[in-house]
């Protein structure tokens, strides 16, 4: 398996809760190498270039006006097959559904307010960091 990255957020319902220091140590200790890491607070109208894909979708107005508001930590992760790892490191979109130990499990509180986002393929990993972290940011 190769190694890639994938583009890790932790959401503002987790920023809000003081849970992204507990969150990136998990990460850390899941393996992942953090190369670009970022505070930011995503604009409505960033939020909802970001998740454009589902913007036909019944919770789009919802999703990005939780994901504008409040501040938001971006994070490209690196490791063998880092997409997928990821993910499974996340668990499920629904926290209630996400296997015991996972960050959703551990620090989701619904399925719209899951704690982090990942990736879900290699062109939406490569549209996703490049969204965050021109190139010479990622050290
Ligand atoms: P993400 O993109 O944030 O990593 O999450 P995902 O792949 O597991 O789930 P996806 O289907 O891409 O949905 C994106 C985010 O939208 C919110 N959502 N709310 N209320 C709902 O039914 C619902 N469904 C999805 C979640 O914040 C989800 O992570
Ligand atoms: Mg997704």
């Amino acid at each position: 398996m190769a190694t890639e990255l994938t583009l890790a957020i932790i959401k503002p319902d987790a920023v809000e809760k003081h849970l992204a220091g507990a969150i990136l140590a998990h990460i850390e200790k899941a393996g992942f190498t953090i190369r670009g890491c970022r505070r930011t607070h995503l604009t409505r109208a960033q939020a909802e270039a970001f998740y454009a894909e589902h913007r036909e979708r019944g919770f789009y107005g919802e999703l990005t006006a939780f994901m504008s508001r409040g501040p938001v930590y971006v994070l490209a992760l690196e490791a063998e097959g880092a997409i997928l790892k990821w993910r499974a490191t996340m668990g499920d979109t629904d926290p209630a559904q996400a296997p015991e130990g996972s960050i959703r499990k551990l620090y989701g509180a619904s399925k719209g307010e899951n704690a982090t986002h990942g990736s879900d393929k290699p062109a939406s990993a490569a549209r996703e960091v490049a969204f965050f972290f021109p190139a010479c940011d990622l050290v």
